[in-house]
Formats: structure tokens, C-alpha cells, sequence
């Protein structure tokens, strides 16, 4: 038995890094998995059949999978991205929006193509797998959904040379909140991770920030993704939604939503002498509650 048993999992980007130790995890539990992968480059050039490879991991270790190449960026791709799981198992109850790339620039070098080319993977791909399986959910009125979307810290955050990636991440975090909204009404969980992980797409960020990185290390690499999105999919996480979960390393954390932290009123026009005193004491607020956050947030054992 399994904690994923009966259920039909979609993983996008599943063919290496992140999603294909949630692919392979979530088969371990008895999902059924479409295991989509366009087979890119990291900067989302080429393609490949490396989906292939995970599925046989799979099978061979008794799970049930199938593979799927397309493109999570185009609205096509996202249909057929489900249709795969329509096709080979006949319904689909969670959707993992792994796929991602990196065009890395600081703006004032960033071409049109480089922004594009980030915005249609992260923030479009996002809608474009979503739609079809909002679409199915509401059609069919399933209570028994899940959607987990993947943001990062350079969005939530910020990271030098990436406005493209950043702005892509945090529009997937408004996404999700709105999304959960949204998907309330059929009990659906959306969640939003922020995960860190040695991949291909961090490892050399990670050496030239002077830090030794084993990505064969399962504490290092993309393993420790496995197990906690397939607790988030499952029945266990019902009723959780609309949450920021940051999963790197050994560390499992939750992240605050964005909240109004201290305000002053008044019955009319701002005046210039106001603001002199008021900004200043706003910002003052958030940065002792961001102290106090820091203080809260410390990593314990459980
Ligand atoms: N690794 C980290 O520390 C880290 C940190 C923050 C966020 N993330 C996010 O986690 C997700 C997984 O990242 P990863 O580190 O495993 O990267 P990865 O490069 O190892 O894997 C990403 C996979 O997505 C696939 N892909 C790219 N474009 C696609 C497309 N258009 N359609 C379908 N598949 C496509 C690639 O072929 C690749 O196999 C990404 O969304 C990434 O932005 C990762």
C-alpha cells in the first residue's frame, strides 16, 4: 500500500533534476505517472527524449508511467500534456509544475528573447498545464485534486542577473494564491514551492558562491523533493492550500504570504510633513517585524 495509491500524477519537467525524484517517488507510493519532459538544454534550447529513461527507472522497479515531450510553454502543449494522462490512465487527480530554465542576465543586457524565453517556461507553462486540469476538475467535479507550482527564492527574495527567472517565480507564487482560490470550491490543494537543490541548474551557482557541493548527496541534491511532495499530494495534506513551503537541503520550512504589517489612517490628503513621519515609522515596523520573524524562523529538530 501506498500513499499515492489510485492516483494519476502529472510531473512536468520530469526528466532529470527535481522532478524526476518526485516522479520516482511518487510511483514508489503507487501513482500513476506521466513523466513530461521536452528534453532542454538549461537554457531551454533542444530537445530530447529523456523522459524515456525515467519511465524505465518506473517500470522496472514495478511502477506505472508514461512519457510525454512536450512543451509545457504553449497552451497546445499543456493539452497535451494532459490528454497523455486522459489517454494512458483515464483521469488525473495531481499536476506537479516542475518543467523550468534559466536565461540568466542582468536587465539592462537582457534581450527580448531571454525574457521571453523565461516568462513562456515558468509563468506561461504554469497556465498552460493548469488550464486543462482546472478545466477537467470543475467538468467533472472532483474533490480528490492537487496542483503543487514551483517558485524560488530569487523571485520570493530576489537574485542578482535574474529579473526574468525572479519576476517569472514571484507571478507563480500570485498565481498559486489566486489558483487556490479559485479551486476552493472542489477542496483542491495549491501549494507553491521554493526548493534549492544541487541540479544542473544551481550546482555551479552554488560552487562560486564558494560552497562544496556533492550533488550525489541526497541531503545535497533534488531526493529530499521527493518525499515531500508526494505528502503534499496526498490524502494526509487535505485541506492544506494556498501555502509557500521552502524545501532546501535538510531544512523544510514555511514562508509568509505577503501581509499588511503596521498602517497608519487619516480623514484626509497625505500631507509631505506626514509622510516625513509616517514612512520612516512604517518601515521602522517592518524591519522589527522582520527581527522577529528571524528569531521565530531558527531551524529546530522535530
Ligand atoms: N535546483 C534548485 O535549487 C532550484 C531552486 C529554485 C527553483 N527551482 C525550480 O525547480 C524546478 C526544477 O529545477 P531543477 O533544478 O530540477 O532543473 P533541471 O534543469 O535539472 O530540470 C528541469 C527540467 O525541465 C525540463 N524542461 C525545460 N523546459 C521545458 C519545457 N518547455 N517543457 C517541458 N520540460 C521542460 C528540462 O528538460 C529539465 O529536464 C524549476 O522550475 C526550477 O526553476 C530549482
Amino acid at each position: 500500500m501506498g500513499v499515492l495509491d489510485g492516483r494519476v500524477a502529472i510531473v512536468t519537467g520530469a526528466g532529470r533534476g527535481i522532478g524526476r525524484e518526485i516522479a520516482r517517488y511518487m510511483a514508489s507510493e503507487g501513482a500513476r505517472v506521466v513523466v513530461n519532459d521536452l528534453g532542454a538544454n538549461p537554457d531551454g534550447t533542444g530537445t530530447g527524449r529523456i523522459a524515456d529513461d525515467v519511465v524505465a527507472e518506473i517500470r522496472a522497479t514495478g511502477g506505472e508511467a508514461v512519457a510525454n515531450y512536450d512543451t509545457v510553454a504553449t497552451l497546445a502543449g499543456g493539452r497535451a500534456i494532459f490528454e497523455t494522462a486522459m489517454d494512458a490512465f483515464g483521469e488525473c487527480n495531481v499536476l506537479v509544475n516542475n518543467a523550468g530554465i534559466l536565461r540568466d542576465r542582468t536587465l539592462v543586457n537582457m534581450t527580448e528573447a531571454e525574457w521571453d524565453a523565461v516568462m513562456n517556461v515558468h509563468l506561461k507553462g504554469h497556465f498552460c498545464c493548469t488550464q486543462p486540469f482546472a478545466q477537467y476538475i470543475r467538468a467533472t467535479s472532483r474533490y480528490d485534486c492537487s496542483i503543487v507550482n514551483f517558485s524560488s527564492t530569487s523571485g520570493l527574495f530576489g537574485n542578482f542577473g535574474q529579473t526574468n527567472y525572479g519576476a517569472a517565480k514571484a507571478g507563480i507564487a500570485g498565481f498559486t494564491r489566486v489558483l487556490a482560490l479559485e479551486l476552493m470550491k472542489y477542496q483542491c490543494g495549491v501549494n507553491t514551492i521554493a526548493p534549492a537543490a544541487a541540479t544542473r541548474l544551481t550546482i555551479d551557482l552554488m560552487r562560486a558562491s564558494g560552497r562544496d557541493v556533492n550533488p550525489d548527496d541526497p541531503l545535497q541534491g533534488p531526493q529530499q523533493l521527493g518525499p515531500v511532495i508526494t505528502w503534499l499530494v496526498s490524502e494526509a495534506a487535505r485541506g492544506i492550500t494556498n501555502q509557500i513551503f521552502f524545501v532546501s537541503g535538510t531544512l523544510l520550512g514555511i514562508m509568509q504570504q505577503p501581509k499588511v504589517v503596521s498602517q497608519f489612517v487619516t480623514d484626509h490628503l497625505w500631507t509631505l510633513d506626514e509622510l516625513d513621519r509616517a514612512i520612516p515609522r512604517l518601515v521602522a515596523a517592518k524591519k522589527k517585524h522582520d527581527t522577529q520573524v528571524d528569531r521565530h524562523a531558527i531551524a529546530r529538530t522535530l
